[in-house]
């Protein structure tokens, strides 16, 4: 019986903490929201656009690229600790608030559980 309280509460929980993220309706999308956001704050530099060693990409690393979906999927957790955490992308910084707070709520409503990245933070 306990432990079914339990369960009941942690899933009650878990509802609630889900429903206070994911506010926009219709919910925020790469399409939407995402590729926008990456593309003026983060493409300029992170693009497959730009072969190792181009200078647009300022020494920004081969791998991580973010001109399209599955690379901002790959690298989502730094995305979010860089761009929404430290705030140490772009370096220059350049995202309004409202913009970052977008930015979480996307990565955290479509793109982690897309990406099977598991809640961490
Ligand atoms: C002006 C060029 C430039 C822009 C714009 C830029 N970056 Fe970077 N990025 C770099 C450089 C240079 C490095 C390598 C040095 C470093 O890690 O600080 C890097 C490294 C990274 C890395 C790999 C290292 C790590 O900490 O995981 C990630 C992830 C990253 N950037 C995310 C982003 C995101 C997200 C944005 C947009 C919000 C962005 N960057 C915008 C230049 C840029």
């Amino acid at each position: 019986m306990r432990f079914a309280l339990i369960t009941v509460s942690a899933l009650l929980l878990s509802a609630c903490a889900e429903e206070e993220v994911c506010v926009h309706d219709p919910p925020l999308t790469y399409h939407n929201f995402g590729k926008g956001f990456m593309d003026q704050y983060c493409a300029g530099c992170h693009s497959t656009q730009y072969p190792d060693g181009h200078p647009n990409r300022i020494d920004a690393p081969a791998a991580v690229n973010f001109d399209y979906y599955g690379g901002v999927a790959e690298y989502s957790e730094r995305v979010y600790i860089t761009a929404y955490e430290t705030g140490t992308m772009p370096p220059a910084g350049g995202p309004t608030e409202e913009e970052l707070d977008k930015l979480q709520e996307w990565l955290r409503c479509e793109v982690f559980p897309d990406a099977g990245v598991e809640e961490w933070w």
